[in-house]
Formats: C-alpha cells, structure tokens, sequence
C-alpha cells in the first residue's frame, strides 16, 4: 500500500471503473495487484488459480471479437427483436476491456475437491451435493479477484472485476493457450481511471443487509 493510503478508505472508496486514461500500469504495479492474489484465502489453500496480465492490443480485441461472436450466435438462436435487442444491449457493456491498459485474465485450475467424491461415493445426487455444497473453488476465486480491485485502488489504479465476456470462456482458452482442465472465470480490467465524473453506484443500508443473533 502506498504510504499515507488507510485501509479503511480504500474499502470505502473503491469503486468500479471503465474509462481509463492512457497510463499502462508498470510491470512493479502488475506484480504488486497479481501478488496481493496470491495471498488471498483459498478453500483447503488450494490456490487453484493464475493470472494472466494482459497489456497487448490484438489479444484483447481477438477476447472481444470472440465475445461478439457468442452474442452473434446467441442472438440468431433468438426469435423476437425484443430478445434480440436485450442481448444487443450486453455486447458493448461486455467488450470496453478493449479499451482498458491492462486485462487480467482470472483463471480457476483444476482442483479434486475431496468431499464431493466423497459424496458422491456416498450416493448423493448431483442436487443433494449442489445443496450441501457451495462451489467453493469459485468463491476462492472472489476473494482473489477483490484482494487485486483493492490493491489496485491502493495504488491510485481503477478496475472493473468482469464476467459477462466469460460467455466466450471457450474462445479465451485457446486464445490464451489454457489447457483444457482451466476455466476463465473472470476478467479484471486496470488502469488509471480516466478524468470523468463518476457516480458511485447505490449501495443498500447496512441495517437492511444485516442481521446480528445475540
Ligand atoms: C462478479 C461480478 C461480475 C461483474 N461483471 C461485470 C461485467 O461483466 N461488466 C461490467 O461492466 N461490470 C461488471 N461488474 C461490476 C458491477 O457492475 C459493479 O461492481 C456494481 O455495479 C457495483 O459498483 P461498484 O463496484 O462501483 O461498487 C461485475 C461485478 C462483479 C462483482
């Protein structure tokens, strides 16, 4: 954290950017955000993850042509104009990572989770499991990815944490040379936020999201 950057103002004033200024983020800066991952908790510490930093321009754009794509293929399996319009509508909101410096590929890599093989030996269906297990490789995976939002912030960068493009995720695996055991399961764009005023999106009351049992 850079001197003077209180931790708690970091949580409070983080918040989503996607508009960036021309600035790419130092290699230093890469490594400070990716190592802040690192350090994240991880079920069992697996730390089933990598993270691929992205600076080039023709890889970012094949990753959003790739996107386009999907929504191309989604939209001619439509019927209606309504339902064509409302996928319309996600393909730019899903691509502007084009536009960001750097893109962090957030990659989940193959991990034997023990107690569902258990589980399932121990015949229970594949709901019963989905009921007494979160997929808890996935939510390793956010606490991974907000370690770097907040480090980023820290470090006077802006991000946007991304998954709506993960509708290509077959598509970034090639592009990124994955094997087939890894899943992209977000991307991460950075950079410096861009001179433009931006809201802060609403967040609700605390008392209305929490509950303390005494
Ligand atoms: C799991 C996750 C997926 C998201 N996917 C997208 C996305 O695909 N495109 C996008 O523009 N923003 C995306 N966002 C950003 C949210 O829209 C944003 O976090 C939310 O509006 C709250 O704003 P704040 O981050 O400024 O607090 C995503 C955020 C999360 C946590």
């Amino acid at each position: 954290m850079k001197d003077g950057v209180n931790f708690f103002e970091v949580i409070k004033n983080r918040k989503t950017v996607r508009k960036f200024a021309d600035y790419i983020p130092t290699e230093d800066e890469i490594k400070e955000i990716i190592d802040s991952a690192r350090l994240a908790p991880s079920a069992v510490n697996a730390q089933n993850w990598k993270f691929i930093a992205i600076l080039n321009a023709d890889i970012k754009q094949k990753m959003a042509d790739a996107v386009l794509e999907k929504y191309d293929e989604i939209a001619s399996k439509l019927e209606t104009q309504e339902e064509k319009d409302g996928v319309n509508r996600f393909r730019g909101h899903s691509t502007f990572f084009t536009h960001a410096p750097l893109l962090i590929a957030v990659v989940e890599t193959k991990y034997p989770a023990f107690l569902d093989n258990i589980l399932e030996n121990a015949d229970y269906s594949a709901d019963e499991i989905a009921a007494m297990r979160p997929d808890s490789q996935l939510l390793s995976m956010g606490g991974a990815v907000e370690n770097m939002a907040l480090t980023a912030h820290a470090l006077g960068l802006g991000s946007c944490w991304m998954v709506a493009p993960i509708i290509a995720e077959a598509a970034f695996k090639k592009i990124l040379n994955l094997a087939d055991d890894d899943k992209v399961v977000s991307l991460l764009t950075i950079g410096k936020p861009a001179d433009v005023a931006s809201i802060r999106s609403p967040k609700k009351n605390l008392e209305d999201i929490m509950q303390i049992i005494k």
